[in-house]
């Protein structure tokens, strides 16, 4: 009965947003047919793509087109309702990618192969559409890069508004995720620990803090509702959806266009100034592999003629997790009946509040492990107010049943990630077919080191767990006495290893498989410019180009890159008083 409920209720939702969406957005802002020739053409219209698009298009008189795989966000409601992102998984917004079979993890994992799920955006907004929402800066040389980040924010949390390290009235907005109260136990279990509640995108990333997401007014913030929809009535900005690149026009190693293909048809198209690569960390190499860029013997074996020789896809680097579900005796966090409760869906219908309006991730905490040498932390904590739903993973129903006792719980997730594993891994072409999907080997835990920081780390959470204001509501862990890892001692830490070896999974971050590097450097696909070697007018900006993937979430520096090479291309300093106000306080 409670079931049936449950899914009218959702059933509500997402017609009343259908509803809304339809009376909003009735007049059609993408085009179906291209001009011949533009100044610009960005491939992808993700997280960097979206702010491109926007930024490039601010000179009335540049010619910007982009060209986006998928279709458009406002299609699917689900998308826009925070707490609904995992229902647009494995959906046709997905591009559902799996990876090859695993050595050492995803034992777990559906079908029996030990191959990842990975999903990944394929509809305008990309990867921000389906992902968690989570706002996280990870650590860097603030002088260069702060004035970006500021650039894009729009501050909601009224204690950090008058930050240095923050700014209130870009586009993007941040607020924090204290809908669900064990955030708060969370934090105080940390302070048991020692460690302070603080800004993690502020001074000190080091301790533990509820989450800061993108959502405004309820709804989903990302660069296609933030960045490219005010935008997308400009003359001089076309966006073309359903349009699938499948490879740069390179002559005499120089980019003079694309091509793609719209409902069956090729199309080319020319760009005079430039083509820009904002397909992501699987599409952007795929992509240049397939024009021609790429390892010079690999694409000699799919008999693409080479016309540079560059390490296009490997160092591939990703977050790994492993978790320790929790069960809780108080009604503190997210489950089923919760969010879909006429309640929740009327104060999120009237006031975009309440449990629709949580990503589910209110906890985050950063920390270093006990081999960390570094000034940033190489270890991350999340909070998920929920048990791992069954959407989250992509666990077999055997082993799911050993481990969640149904969907509907009282329970919560410790996230445990590794920022900085040692090992890497790779993008490469199964044939120069460019609708195949690429092979993607993330190499998870080949190095040793990675696999006994995950297990010190895991010891850890279990610590999280142990202190008061996590006993006080009773929870327990003994769900992670899987029945397949009891030919082991419970809690040893081989048990634990046995563990992740099953249920670690992606964070969902790969990044650097076109990585930035100096002239010289012979490990790096695109120069300090993001200009691809060896090839003129090509640029790659997305999260690909990361030298290495950073200390936290992607998305926030995926969208700092963007504004920072849209300011490169533009030839112009937009951030000058950022930059100022920075510097004088
Ligand atoms: C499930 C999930 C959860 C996540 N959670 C978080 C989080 O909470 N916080 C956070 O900071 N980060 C999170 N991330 C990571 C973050 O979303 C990504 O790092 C970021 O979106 C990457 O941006 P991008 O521009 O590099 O690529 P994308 O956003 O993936 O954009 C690439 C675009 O290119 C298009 N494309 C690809 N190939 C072609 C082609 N041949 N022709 C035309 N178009 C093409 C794609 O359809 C897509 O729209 C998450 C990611 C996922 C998948
Ligand atoms: C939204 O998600 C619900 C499940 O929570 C599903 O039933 C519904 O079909 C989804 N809507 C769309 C447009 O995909
Ligand atoms: C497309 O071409 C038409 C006709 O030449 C021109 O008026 C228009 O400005 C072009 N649009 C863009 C975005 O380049
Ligand atoms: C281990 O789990 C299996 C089920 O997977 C069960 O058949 C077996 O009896 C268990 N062994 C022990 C020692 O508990």
């Amino acid at each position: 009965m409670e079931l049936t409920g449950v899914k009218l209720s959702i059933f509500v939702v997402v017609v009343a947003f259908i509803l809304y969406r339809y009376t909003v957005k009735n007049t059609k802002l993408t085009v179906d047919t291209v001009n011949s020739t533009y100044d610009y053409i960005i491939v992808g219209g993700g997280s960097a793509g979206c702010v491109l698009a926007a930024r490039l298009s601010e000179d009335t008189e540049t010619r910007v087109l982009l060209i986006e795989a998928g279709g458009e966000e406002t299609e699917n409601a689900n998308i826009s309702i925070p707490v609904q992102a995992l229902a647009v998984w494995k959906t046709q917004w997905d591009w559902g990618y799996s990876t090859t079979p695993q050595k050492n993890s995803g034992f777990a994992q559906i079908g029996g192969e030990n191959r990842h799920f990975w999903p990944r955006g394929k509809v305008l907004g990309g990867s921000n559409n389906l992902n968690l929402m989570n706002y996280v800066r990870g650590s860097w040389g603030y002088q260069d890069v702060l004035p970006y980040f500021l650039k894009s924010e729009d501050m909601q949390i009224d204690d950090l508004k008058n930050s240095k390290y923050h700014r209130a009235g870009g586009p993007l907005a941040v607020m924090k995720d204290t809908e669900f109260p064990i955030w708060k136990r969370f934090v105080d279990a940390g302070k048991e620990l020692g460690y302070s509640e603080v800004d993690f995108n502020g001074e000190e990333q080091i301790g533990f803090a509820a989450s800061q997401i993108n959502v405004r007014d309820g709804s989903r913030a990302s660069t296609v509702s933030a960045f490219l929809r005010p935008a997308m009535s400009r003359d001089n900005l076309h966006v073309v959806v359903n349009a699938h690149v499948t490879k740069i026009i390179i002559e005499s190693k120089v980019a003079r266009g694309v091509y793609f293909v719209k409902d069956n048809k090729k199309h080319a198209v020319y760009a005079d100034r430039e083509v820009i690569l904002s397909a992501g960390a699987i599409g952007s190499p795929q992509i240049l592999m397939l024009s021609g860029v790429g390892p010079q013997t690999h694409l000699e074996n799919l008999n693409i003629p080479v016309i540079m020789d560059l390490p296009v896809g490997q160092n591939m680097e990703d977050h790994v997790y492993s978790f320790i579900p929790g069960i809780m005796s108080s009604p503190e966090g997210l489950t089923g009946p919760r969010a879909a409760s006429l309640s929740s869906v009327s104060q999120y219908l009237l006031f975009g509040s309440g449990p629709l309006s949580s990503t589910g991730l209110v906890g985050t905490a950063f920390l270093k492990s006990s081999k960390c040498k570094t000034k940033y932390p190489d270890s991350q904590f999340h909070l998920f107010a929920s048990l791992p739903i069954k959407e989250l993973a992509h666990y077999s129903v055997k082993q799911k049943n050993g481990l969640f006792p149904n969907e509907w719980t009282d329970g919560f997730a410790l996230l445990t990630i590794l920022l900085h594993p040692a090992s890497k891994g790779t993008i490469m072409l199964k044939s120069n077919d460019p609708f195949d999907y690429p092979a993607i080997d993330p190499n998870y835990f080949e190095k040793d080191e990675d696999m006994q920081q995950m297990i010190e780390l895991m010891k850890k959470a279990l610590e999280v767990l142990k202190t008061k204001p996590f006993t006080d509501i009773g929870s327990h862990f003994n769900r992670l006495n899987v029945p397949v890892c009891n030919h082991t001692k419970y809690l040893s830490d081989e048990h634990l290893k046995c563990f992740i070896r099953h249920f670690a999974v992606t964070l969902y971050h790969p990044t650097s498989t076109c990585r930035m590097g100096s002239r010289d450097d012979p490990n790096s696909v695109v120069d300090p410019q993001l200009r691809v070697k060896g090839i003129r007018n090509l640029r790659v900006v997305d999260a690909s180009v990361m030298p290495h993937v950073t200390s936290g979430n992607t998305n926030a520096p995926t969208i700092m890159i963007a504004e920072k090479a849209a300011d490169m291309i533009r030839g112009i300093d937009s951030v000058e008083e950022l930059r100022k106000r920075w510097k004088e306080t």
